[in-house]
Formats: structure tokens, sequence, C-alpha cells
């Protein structure tokens, strides 16, 4: 079956109405292969694939990317047939936001560090238009890149403190040979950003390698990457070292860590973490 687009929620909600198990894969567009990986999860679980393109103004800042965010849609929905999808949503931003969106969701306190240090408000506007696209879609799965941690994380809040009847998938981080995790924004990047861009990955690893090693001194540890990466002409807005279970900062006595860096190169903004764990 070919891919379906549908562009308006009414006609969405009729085409839904047939389906009782849908799996979800809500994006922004310029699919690569990060986004292709978790359709083909999404194809594993649901008997109905919606993917959504939506490039949401609720989660950018003013100084953001917003109106340069590359918008590739016929490309993107080329993948998302191959890929076995069958429908792509592609709402217009009024479709979505047809009046001022005056209520929102309100993300939880650990909204406010990590990436949210550096975009307030950021992840009330990507709880407020999931909870809408999982309004729309009403899926049975949905599913989510670990690439960003931390909103996986505020989505399984979402789901749980809503109790949303949905269940949360979490794909993988897609790479390219060289680590560097795969990304809309690397597309900013010119060649020599390029080159030093999979330096961040390499810093995380290196990270693992010496708390794997026996290293505690978090904050030490935490200082002196930062550092290193400023020194090569970085800016980093964080590198922290926090439980994966609950993102608060790791203390001697969690054993399932998670390394997480956002940095910048010129004016693009990357981000990345590695999941693991030491023998407490
Ligand atoms: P976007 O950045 O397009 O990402 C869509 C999904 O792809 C997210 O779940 C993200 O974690 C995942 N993803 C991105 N890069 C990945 C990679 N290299 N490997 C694996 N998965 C990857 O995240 C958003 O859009 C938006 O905030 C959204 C949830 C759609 C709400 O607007």
């Amino acid at each position: 079956m070919a891919l379906e687009t549908i562009s308006d929620i009414a006609s969405l909600r009729a085409r839904l109405a047939q389906e009782n198990y849908i799996a979800f894969v809500p994006t922004m567009g310029n699919l690569h292969a990060g986004h292709i990986h978790l359709v083909k999860l999404a194809r594993e679980k649901g008997q109905c694939v919606v993917a959504s393109i939506f490039v949401n103004p609720l989660q950018f800042g003013a100084n953001e990317d917003l109106a340069s965010y590359p918008r590739t849609l016929e490309a993107d929905c080329e993948k998302l047939d191959a890929a076995g999808a069958d429908i792509v949503f592609t709402p217009s931003a009024s479709e979505i936001y047809p009046a001022e969106q005056t209520m929102r969701i309100s993300a939880p306190p650990i909204a406010n560090e990590l990436c949210g240090a550096a975009r307030p408000g950021h992840f009330d506007g990507v709880a407020t238009v999931v909870m809408k696209l999982f309004n729309i879609v009403r899926p049975s799965v949905a599913v989510f890149g670990k690439k960003d941690f931390q909103q996986l994380f505020i989505i399984r809040e979402l789901v749980r403190q809503f109790n949303l009847p949905i269940e949360i998938v979490a794909g993988e981080t897609q790479r390219e040979a060289s680590g560097l995790a795969l990304s809309s924004r690397n597309g900013y990047l010119n060649a020599s950003q390029r080159l030093e861009a999979q330096r961040l990955y390499r810093t995380l690893q290196l990270i693992v390698e010496n708390v794997q090693k026996g290293n505690r001194d978090y904050s030490a540890i935490e200082t002196q990457s930062s550092q290193y990466l400023t020194q090569l002409g970085w800016i980093v807005d964080y590198i922290s070292i926090r439980s994966a279970a609950t993102l608060a900062p790791a203390t001697p006595q969690d054993s399932d860590l998670v390394a997480l860096a956002a940095a910048r190169q010129g004016r693009t903004r990357l981000i990345d973490n590695i999941e693991f764990s030491i023998s407490a």
C-alpha cells in the first residue's frame, strides 16, 4: 500500500477510525536514518503506522531556527513510504494552532535543567504538541529516539502522569560511522565543523570509560570535559552525568547512568548522550 498523505485533522480522524492498533512516530521532518529506525520499530509494533511531520513553533525560542529549520517534504515522504509507513500527517501551523494555544502542558521541574536551561519553555512546547498529536492520532504505541534523552524522559512522564493509554517505545540513537549522532541540524555544519562535531560523542565515550575505570568524581569529570571542548572552540551548554532512571545528578549509589552533552559549533547546537551501567 502506498503512503497516504493527510493534512487536516478531520480527514485523519475519519481515516483512523477503522484502525485499532496504531503505532505513531512524531517528527519535525527532514528525515534521516534515525527517524527511519523509529518508523521501522513502529512497523514491527503496529497494524497501522502513522508518522507526523510538523515543525512545532511552540517549542522554538525567539532566537532559534524555526524559520530556517529544513523542510524537505517530498524526500521525507519517499523515505517514509520505503520504510513501510501507512500514513503521514502533515498539518499546517494553523491546523494545529487555529487560535493561540493559551493552555499548555507544564513540563516537570527537570525540564528547566540540561537542555531546558538554555531553552526556557522548550519542553512545555514539546509536551503540548505531543499531547495534541496523541489526542488526534490516538495511538496504542508511540516511538521516540534516545538521542533526545531528556525529551523521551518527559514524554514518559506525560504518559504516566496523565494516564495516557499509550506504550512508549525508545529507539537507539543512530550514528554516522564517525560516531556523530544523526540530526537534522548536522546540515547546518560546514566541513570543518562537521569534522569537529565527531568529538562530542568521543568526549562522552571518554567520560564513560573514566567512570567505568572507577572515577566517581562526577563534577570534576564534567568540568574537565567541558573545559576540553571549550579549548577546542566549542560553546558548551552542559556536560552532565545523571541517573538514567530519574535524570537527577548521579550519586555514587547510582549504577544506571547517562552522560549527556549539549554544545555548539558556531550557531549549531548539537546534543548527544550515552547510557551506561557501572557495578556499584
Ligand atoms: P525530531 O527532532 O524530528 O525527532 C523526531 C524523533 O526522532 C524524536 O523521537 C527523536 O528523538 C528521534 N531522533 C532524532 N535523531 C535521532 C537519531 N540520530 N537516532 C534515533 N532517533 C533520533 O524530536 C522532535 O522532532 C520533536 O521534538 C517532536 C517530538 C516531533 C515534537 O515536536
